[in-house]
């Protein structure tokens, strides 16, 4: 049965590192009483980084990008978006479980997945399903869509050069 997600309040002018990482573990224990993102702790995604902590990663380094540049936006919607967006549940380095357009196919999977296990409001589902724009047609509608869609790609990086701020 889907589960109502407890909405994170976080007042983005005032919040610490901590708070922010805080509302990250919250609402990602939320997440694994319902769905199916404990799964995304067992697949690589970039280096020794997992699904889950890149996921993370990217929720942590949007809410600090927009704390930097003092503009406001949904961090609830925001979160939950970022932690979901790569769920596509499978391990993509695998050619046997990966499907053959990954990069192009998996926010559409990773959407469809995540309305089998949770409500999602429409600004989450355009998180997912924008945040591999350029590859995706349609760009983001949404300024959290937008946030994601380029923390992705900085943590993509910065992953890859070893860089974690969120450990499962
Ligand atoms: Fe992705
Ligand atoms: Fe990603």
């Amino acid at each position: 049965m889907k589960q109502e997600l407890t909405a994170v309040r976080l007042d983005i002018r005032t919040a610490t590192k901590q708070e922010i990482l805080a509302a990250i573990r919250q609402k990602a224990k939320k997440l694994e009483k319902s769905g199916r993102i404990c799964m995304t702790k067992q697949y690589c995604q970039h280096g020794d980084c997992s699904v889950f902590e890149h996921c993370a990663n990217v929720a942590y380094v949007s809410c600090m990008l927009f704390r930097q540049m003092h503009i406001d936006a949904d961090f609830d919607a925001l979160i939950t978006g970022a932690l979901l967006h790569d769920y596509f549940l499978y391990d993509w380095h695998n050619r046997q479980t990966c499907h053959p357009a990954h990069a192009v196919y998996h926010p559409t999977l990773a959407l469809h997945n995540a309305r089998k296990d949770y409500q999602l409001t429409p600004k989450e589902e355009d998180i997912i399903l924008h945040h591999m724009f350029p590859l995706t047609v349609l760009p983001p509608k949404s300024r959290e869509a937008w946030m994601v869609c380029l923390a992705d790609k900085l943590c993509a990086m910065t992953e890859t050069f070893g860089k974690v701020w969120v450990r499962q």
